[in-house]
């Protein structure tokens, strides 16, 4: 049931223990980071394996005493770890994009996190808002490019603040980044080993260039793949069909912006951003994981927040550090947290606490 994640630590044993980057973050991330590190070192201990944990306060907190978003000696150290574990980055007296392009994307360019992935699963008891549509349905993966594209920062501007302004913000493809995507996407299809097809989600008739690019790629690519059935859809289809009929969908891959927006649209119907969880990966260097809802300032410091999403990131990281068993553990918690348990999966409406629902994932998860 649960996902797999390609790593190089696969099989690894870590008797010293697995050294964690803890970013708590701003708002409400440190109270589902809590739970998610509480859930990790349950199962670890039934699993028995190790767990060094390193807490770094970075987020908004610590760039309003201090001015700084991602020293370069935190940096430094980050690259030194088997994983990072994120809450989330935001705060209500930060001007948008400081902490956004400061903390979270220079972790994603600096270390290389070319890929996003995004598991779009509903779990039995979840509601979704699509009609006549269940688990059986709504089960997919999205394979997010997650270095380049529009967020690579090429652009600029001119004449700031007249009426001559020029604007621009360039998508930015190359070979390599397109490539390894890609290659990413194919192989994770193949080892999920579900429906086997990939869908490349683009816009072929307007970004003629870009998306000439990946579709070349990946129709080349797909030669090497003959188990895995290809499928094209432009990126406002793509919409249209996760909404009308999501079990068409095994796995999707995309550029960094469409990724960026359908994935949203993917956490909608698999229940909303308590449960949606992303990993930021580098194959073969360290990577993040984190809850894709955003620091909820309002939620903040109320105990009435969900961490199921923080929880699922935790159960994404022990899958990349090869603890398969303690991920499947802390699926195995989750959905029968979700069955059994929670009213909803809203803030202040799960009919328990923040901690309430950590321990009852941490409880389930130690189980059998
Ligand atoms: C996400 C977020 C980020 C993004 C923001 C916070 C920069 O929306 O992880 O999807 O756009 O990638
Ligand atoms: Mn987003």
């Amino acid at each position: 049931m649960s996902f797999l994640y390609i790593s190089t630590s696969e099989g690894a044993t870590h008797e010293e223990g697995y050294k964690i980057a803890v970013l708590p973050g701003d708002g409400t991330g440190p109270e589902v980071v809590q739970e998610g590190v509480k859930v990790l070192q349950a199962v670890s201990s039934v699993e028995g394996f190790k767990t060094e944990l390193v807490e770094y306060d970075l987020g908004g907190e610590r760039y309003l005493k201090t001015g700084e978003t991602l020293p370069d000696t935190v940096l430094a150290e980050l690259r030194t770890m088997d994983a990072i574990y994120l809450g989330a980055i935001g705060h209500p007296d930060v001007k948008p994009g400081i902490l956004e392009k400061g903390i979270l994307l220079r972790i994603r360019f600096e270390l290389d996190l070319y890929i996003n992935l995004r598991p779009v699963k509903l779990y039995p008891g979840v509601d979704t808002p699509l009609k006549n549509k269940g688990p059986a349905e709504i089960d997919f993966v999205i394979v997010r490019e997650n270095t380049e594209g529009l967020y690579a920062g090429a652009g600029g501007v001119l004449k700031r603040g007249t009426v001559d302004e020029v604007a621009t913000q360039e998508s930015i493809n190359t070979y390599k980044g397109v490539e390894r995507c890609l290659r990413y996407a194919f192989e994770f299809c193949r080892q999920r080993a579900r429906a086997r097809k990939l869908t490349l989600c683009g816009k072929t008739n307007v970004l003629t260039y870009a998306f000439d690019l990946w579709e070349r790629v990946f129709r080349q690519m797909a030669t090497e793949y003959p188990d895995i059935a290809i499928d094209y859809a432009h990126v406002d289809a793509t919409c249209m069909w996760m909404v009308k009929n999501p079990e068409w969908f095994d796995c999707i891959v995309t550029d960094n912006m469409f990724g960026d927006i359908i994935t949203d649209l993917g956490a909608m119907i698999q229940g909303g951003m308590g449960i949606a969880a992303g990993g930021n990966i580098n194959p073969q260097g360290t990577s993040m994981f984190e809850p894709i809802g955003g620091s909820a300032p309002k939620y903040t410091g109320k105990n009435i927040i969900n961490p199921l999403a923080a929880i699922c990131a935790c159960q994404m990281m022990l899958s990349h550090l090869g603890e398969k068993k303690a991920a499947q553990r802390v699926e195995r918690g989750v959905m029968q947290v979700l069955q059994d348990r929670l009213k909803s999966l809203s803030a202040g409406e799960m009919g328990y606490s923040t901690a309430e629902v950590g321990d009852m994932v941490a409880e389930y998860s130690v189980k059998g």
